[in-house]
Order: C-alpha cells, then sequence, then structure tokens
C-alpha cells in the first residue's frame, strides 16, 4: 500500500467530523416538524452532538495512550455507523438523541486522533501535508453535507438519508483500520520494537527503515517515564505546549468560524440576497472555497512554514471580519450584497490557510510522546466547548448587538490570536517531533 493511500484512508474521521457537523443544520427543518420540536428540544438536538464531542474528547488521549491509536480508532468508526443508522432509523425523538450522542463522541474522539495518528505515521519533511489531509476531509465532508442536504430537501424523508450516509465513511474507515498499522511511535513507547519496525516498513513500502528506525528508539529512549502520571500533563516539559494548545483551540473559536459554517445561509438572506436558494448556492461556494484553499495549505505548510501561514491568515481575517461588520453596518442591498458574500468566502479563505489547518497540526506536533493523548484531549476539549458557546451565543449576540458589531468582536478576537501567536507559537515545519519537544524546553521565543 502507498503511503498516499495509507494517509487517505487513516484521514477519513476528518470527513465524517465535517460532513455530522455540517448536515444537522439541514436535516433539523424536517425533524422539527417530524417530531413537533419546541425551539428548545430543537436547540438541544443541534447540540447534543457537540456536548457529545466534548465527552469523547475527554476520553480519547487517555485511551489512546494506554489501548493505541489504532484499537481506539477502530472502535470510533463503529459508534459513526451505529450512531448514523440509529438516528436515521429513528421512530422516536430518544433515539434520534441517542444517535446524535454517539456521532458526537465519535466526532469527538476522531477529532484528536485522526490528526495524531497522521502525525505519528508521516515522515517529518511532508508531516505538515499529511497531518492537513484531517482538515482537507473536514471541509470537504462540510461541502457534503450542504450538497446532500440541498439535494434531499424536496424528498420525503430526507432527514433520514441525510443522517444515515454518514455511516458510508464509517463503514471505509471501519475496513480500513483493519488494514493499517499502529503508530510506530506508540508501539515504541510500549517496548514493542519488533512490532514498531513492521508497522514502519509497512508505511514506508521499499524504502529502507534503518535510519529512521534507529533515530525513533533513540529519541523515544531519551524521553520521560511513558507511563507519565497526569501531573505531569501540567507541569515541566509538558506546561508550554499546554498552554499554546489549549489557547490555540480557543482562538480557533472565537474568533468567529463556524457562525459562518453553520449559519451562512441566514448571514446571507440577512444580507440582502434576493432568495433561500439563492443564498444556501452562495454557501455551497463558500464551502468549495474553503475545500480548495485547505488544499492550498496542504501544499505550503511544509514549505513556507506553519508561522507565516497562521500569522498571515490572521491578518486576513481580521481585514475581511473589519469588511464584513462595516457591510452589516452600512446596510447594503441589491448587487452590493454581493459584497459581504465575498468578505465571508475571502474570510473563510484565509481562515483555510491558517488558523483552520495549522490548530490542529500543532496540536499533534508539540506534546511530548508521554502525554501526548493526554495533551492533545485538553486542546480538543477546549476546541468544542467554545464551538459550542461560540454557536449558541451569536444569535443572541446579534439580536442585542446586531450583526455589525458582532462581527466587529470577532475581528477584535483576531487581534488577540495575532499577539499570542507571534509571543508563543513555534515553527515546527521539518523537524522531527522528538525535536520540537526539545525545542520547546528552551525558552519560548518562537524562531
Ligand atoms: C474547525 C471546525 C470548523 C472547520 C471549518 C476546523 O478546523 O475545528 O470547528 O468547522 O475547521 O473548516
Amino acid at each position: 500500500m502507498n503511503f498516499t493511500f495509507i494517509a487517505s484512508i487513516a484521514g477519513l474521521g476528518g470527513l465524517l467530523f465535517g460532513y455530522d457537523t455540517g448536515v444537522i443544520s439541514g436535516a433539523i427543518l424536517y425533524i422539527k416538524q417530524v417530531f413537533h420540536l419546541s425551539p428548545t428540544m430543537e436547540g438541544t438536538v443541534v447540540a447534543i452532538a457537540l456536548a457529545g464531542a466534548v465527552a469523547g474528547a475527554a476520553v480519547a488521549g487517555t485511551l489512546a495512550d494506554a489501548f493505541g491509536r489504532r484499537i481506539v480508532l477502530l472502535v470510533t468508526s463503529a459508534i459513526f455507523v451505529a450512531g448514523a443508522l440509529l438516528s436515521s432509523i429513528a421512530w422516536m425523538l430518544d433515539i434520534v438523541l441517542i444517535g446524535r450522542i454517539l456521532v458526537g463522541i465519535a466526532i469527538g474522539v476522531s477529532s484528536m486522533l485522526t490528526p495524531l495518528y497522521l502525525s505519528e505515521m508521516a515522515p517529518r519533511e511532508k508531516r505538515g501535508g499529511i497531518v492537513t489531509i484531517n482538515q482537507f476531509y473536514i471541509t470537504f465532508g462540510i461541502l457534503l453535507s450542504y450538497i446532500v442536504g440541498f439535494l434531499l430537501s424536496h424528498i420525503g424523508e430526507g432527514w433520514r438519508w441525510m443522517l444515515g450516509l454518514g455511516a458510508v465513511p464509517g463503514i471505509v474507515l471501519f475496513i480500513g483500520m483493519l488494514l493499517l498499522p499502529e503508530s510506530p511511535r506508540w508501539l515504541i513507547g510500549h517496548d514493542r520494537d519488533e512490532q514498531a519496525k513492521r508497522a514502519l516498513q509497512r508505511l514506508r513500502p521499499g524504502a529502507d527503515i534503518d535510519v529512521e528506525y534507529t533515530a525513533l528508539l533513540h529519541d523515544i529512549a531519551a524521553e520521560d517515564n511513558q507511563k507519565a502520571p497526569w501531573r505531569q500533563v501540567f507541569t515541566g516539559r509538558a506546561r508550554m505546549p499546554l498552554i499554546i494548545g489549549v489557547g490555540l483551540a480557543i482562538f480557533q473559536q472565537i474568533t468567529g468560524i463556524n457562525t459562518v459554517i453553520y449559519f451562512a445561509p441566514t448571514i446571507f438572506q440577512s444580507a440582502g440576497l434576493p432568495s433561500a436558494s439563492i443564498s444556501i448556492l452562495a454557501t455551497a461556494g463558500v464551502g468549495l472555497v474553503n475545500v480548495v484553499m485547505t488544499v492550498v495549505a496542504m501544499r505550503l505548510l511544509d514549505r513556507v512554514g506553519r508561522r507565516p501561514m497562521l500569522l498571515w491568515g490572521l491578518v486576513g481575517m481580521f481585514v475581511t471580519l473589519l469588511i464584513l461588520s462595516i457591510c452589516f453596518m452600512v446596510g447594503l442591498s441589491g448587487a452590493l450584497a454581493w459584497v459581504t458574500v465575498i468578505a465571508v468566502a475571502a474570510y473563510v479563505a484565509f481562515f483555510a490557510i491558517g488558523l483552520g489547518p495549522v490548530f490542529w497540526l500543532l496540536i499533534a506536533e508539540i506534546y511530548p510522546l508521554a502525554v501526548r493523548g493526554r495533551g492533545m484531549s485538553l486542546a480538543t476539549i477546549a476546541n468544542w466547548s467554545f464551538n459550542m458557546i461560540v454557536s449558541f451565543t451569536f444569535l443572541d449576540l446579534v439580536v442585542s448587538l446586531g450583526r455589525g458589531p458582532t462581527f466587529l468582536i470577532y475581528a477584535a478576537m483576531t487581534l488577540l490570536t495575532f499577539a499570542f501567536t507571534w509571543f508563543l507559537v513555534p515553527e515546527t515545519k521539518g523537524r522531527s517531533l522528538e525535536q520540537i519537544e526539545q525545542g520547546l524546553n528552551a525558552p519560548l521565543a518562537a524562531e
């Protein structure tokens, strides 16, 4: 099996993440009618998967450190399939809710485990691009959910298909994980050197792995006790990575991306686009921009580096949010309403070359192996929690402050994120995971 193929299977968790978070915005319109939901229950059906994701992220690290990345991903894909099928055949609301919780838990686990697994199997000079396969799949999954939602919107019981279709990539992931090897790093960390060698051989077919294998053995042997206690996640070598990881997790959400991903049609309609279907079409266009720019990021991250892309992306997000906010304050109409669509698309494009992929990439790179799973878990919990907070408060903020000031708040947050990145976030391009860990023990300054 060639490495790109292996990585494409391993990254499928990202597709489920994107599809399952995106699809509910279309499906809820019908679920609400079928089960006669009150607004509170409607909110619960949407939010319950995000809450499940927080729970999934909370346990994923400990499980992945203890049992290995592959087994946990295998079980997760089975949960994805079960959750998707259950919610699609639901005959009462409780079953929809149980199905969505299961899907949510699986999203939470795979959102951290997919980049972790990819980062540990990738050769260092390609790691940025390989780990970003995860973000590519997330954006592709979101786009797919928009398209499926649109195509099935006129079909009776279409919502069942919208939810149930998530089972397909889940099954592919399950079969794929039966075939893929465990992370060589995890195996060495658990004293299974022979298995690690075989795994590495499978990941580098036809290549001479001796140099890489010996370096891995040496680097990992030099690390701390592999069964590090929880205390170690918050102290010593792990403290700075934890601050960076959790900080970027929060910033990735409070700069407002999911107000656009989840509510774009509403935003476009209020900006003056003529009809709901044109707004949905514009949303699909924005989804496509997200995918295309993520591909651009995959190609550039290992050449240009993480820091410049993150910093330039943030500058772009700031400017476009400012424009968006002004558009709403001025109140555009007619053809000028399209300026809003362009500003939203440009904002998403800048997110897609910076904060989107770089957050998931960095949290897979900066933690010491001994606490990597748990460190990533904490960052991922923070990410999902703030995702939930921002999605919940967005509509209220719009009502109480207005759209213009709301987007101005997100613009201000991008400035904070810029300062945080400038002072704390290191460059990790071209360095092995073990070298990054050593670098982070040195003074805080970034390169
Ligand atoms: C974020 C998601 C977001 C997606 C959009 C991901 O990196 O974690 O919250 O919906 O990017 O592309």
